[in-house]
């Protein structure tokens, strides 16, 4: 496995590599979801590059960039006991030199749900995926249903800018008690730690309701919340059903849609989703 921190190395390697290239994008601290992205890299190409960066420019002056958990060594012994051909680890000054100016925003997609607590995150996103893609140029890219809107807005900046890579989508990977696994889980209290399932929970009613004919947004969402502030430490940031590709709000859903949420447990905020239907 090789470990690459410059552009300029990497841009190298990758022209030397034959055949397929999948790219796994993340930021490090890595557990069975990032894991899961990567093998499905492997299954589908002939070589697998995962970068490891802690994009700067997503994270608002306000949250949690300073303490955002790190662990090289660990990360680097699981992606070589997965069999990665690169790892991609660029310092801050490689990727935005002083005087950098550019970037890349997908406009409406990113507006609602996370985009409405956190205004400046896609920009940060979009702006970081580019850069790599256009370094690492893969032909198939991985990302994780977790990560909902980012899994849309990537495949719709892919779409608009008429990028040659195919985005994949992979199942959010959980914890036995259903709560998604998550970088940021190791901020939680053991206390908090215990509520957390509760975003699960929710989704699984919203899931049951739905089963059982229930097509009134309002209806599901109302007994979602009900069932969430039963969870004292749980502050609910935003519930929403939405269409699974505008991301509007839906008042009745038709075919299908996406159930999604951010919940607070103290400073530590969590996400997770369900598609109906
Ligand atoms: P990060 O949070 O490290 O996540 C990297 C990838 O792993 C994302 O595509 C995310 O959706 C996926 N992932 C995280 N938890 C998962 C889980 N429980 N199951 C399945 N997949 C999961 O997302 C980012 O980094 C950054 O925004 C990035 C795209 C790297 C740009 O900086």
């Amino acid at each position: 496995m090789k470990i690459i921190e410059t552009i300029a190395e990497m841009k190298a390697a990758r022209l030397k590599l034959k055949g397929s290239v999948g790219f796994v994008p993340t930021m490090g601290y890595l557990h069975e979801g990032h894991l899961s992205l990567v093998r499905k890299a492997g299954e589908e190409n002939k070589s697998v590059v995962v970068s490891i960066y802690v994009n700067p420019t997503q994270f608002a002056p306000t949250e949690d960039l300073s303490k955002y958990p790190r662990d090289l060594n660990r990360d680097l012994s699981m992606l070589e006991k997965e069999g990665t051909d690169i790892v991609f680890f660029p310092s801050d000054k490689e990727i935005y030199p002083q005087g950098y100016d550019t970037w890349v925003t997908v406009d409406k997609l990113t507006k609602p749900l996370e985009g409405s607590s956190r205004p400046t995150h896609f920009r940060g996103v979009t702006t970081i995926v580019n850069k790599l893609f256009n370094i690492v140029r893969p032909d198939n890219t991985y990302f994780g249903q977790k990560d909902a809107q980012q899994a849309l807005v990537i495949k719709k900046m892919a779409k608009d800018l008429d990028m040659n890579l195919k985005v994949v989508v992979c199942p959010t990977v959980r914890e036995p008690d259903g709560l998604a696994m998550s970088s940021r889980n190791v901020y939680l209290t053991p206390e908090q730690r215990k509520g957390a399932p509760v975003l699960y929970k929710s989704l699984m009613l919203a899931k049951d309701l739905f089963s059982h004919g229930e097509r009134n947004a309002a209806v599901i969402l109302g007994q979602m919340t009900t069932l969430i502030k039963k969870e004292p430490l749980a502050n609910i940031d935003y519930i929403s059903i939405a269409d699974t590709e505008t991301l509007e709000e839906l008042r009745t859903i038709e075919k299908s849609a996406l159930v999604s949420m951010a919940i607070k447990f103290g400073k530590t905020r969590l996400i997770d989703n369900l598609i109906l239907g």
